[in-house]
């Protein structure tokens, strides 16, 4: 089924000036870049957008990471983009993660994990439209 997925390439891949590479990574596994926009968010449109973690230990530690310096915010649309994506990605900690997979490759901490991509399609939703709001994609 094809399916569409909200990515972000978070400030430590930016700063590690991989956003090309990351791109490429999308590209060859199929996930077609349908929108895209690099952005700084601020911490409360960071903590928007994380807002199902509000409750966790972490959450002012991940807002302030996600909002200290620019991202890249995309929208991915392939088969089963979704899952796809979350196989590229890898485990939410990096040492975690399968080799060859972007957050094994790319990311160096549980926080500055170099990707973020949509858990499930109800997110997915939620998360496309927060960062592309009323867009006729
Ligand atoms: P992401 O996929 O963007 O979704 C939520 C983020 O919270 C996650 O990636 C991690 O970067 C971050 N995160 C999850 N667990 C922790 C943790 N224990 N400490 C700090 N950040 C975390």
């Amino acid at each position: 089924m094809v399916e569409r997925t909200l990515a972000i390439i978070k400030p430590d891949a930016v700063k590690k000036q991989v956003i090309g590479d990351v791109i490429q990574r999308y590209e060859a596994a199929g996930l077609h870049p349908i929108a895209m926009k690099m952005m700084h968010l601020s911490q409360s449109t960071a903590e928007g957008f994380y807002a199902v973690h509000r409750e966790r230990p972490f959450f002012h530690e991940l807002t302030a990471f996600m909002s200290s310096g620019p991202s890249v915010v995309l929208v991915l649309e392939g088969k089963n983009a979704i899952q796809a994506n979350r196989d590229l990605m890898g485990a939410t900690d990096p040492q975690k993660a399968v080799a060859g997979t972007i957050r094994s490759i790319h990311g160096a901490s549980i926080e500055a994990n170099a990707v973020h991509g949509s858990d499930s399609p109800d997110t997915a939703s939620f998360e496309i439209g927060y960062f592309f709001p009323g867009m006729d994609l």
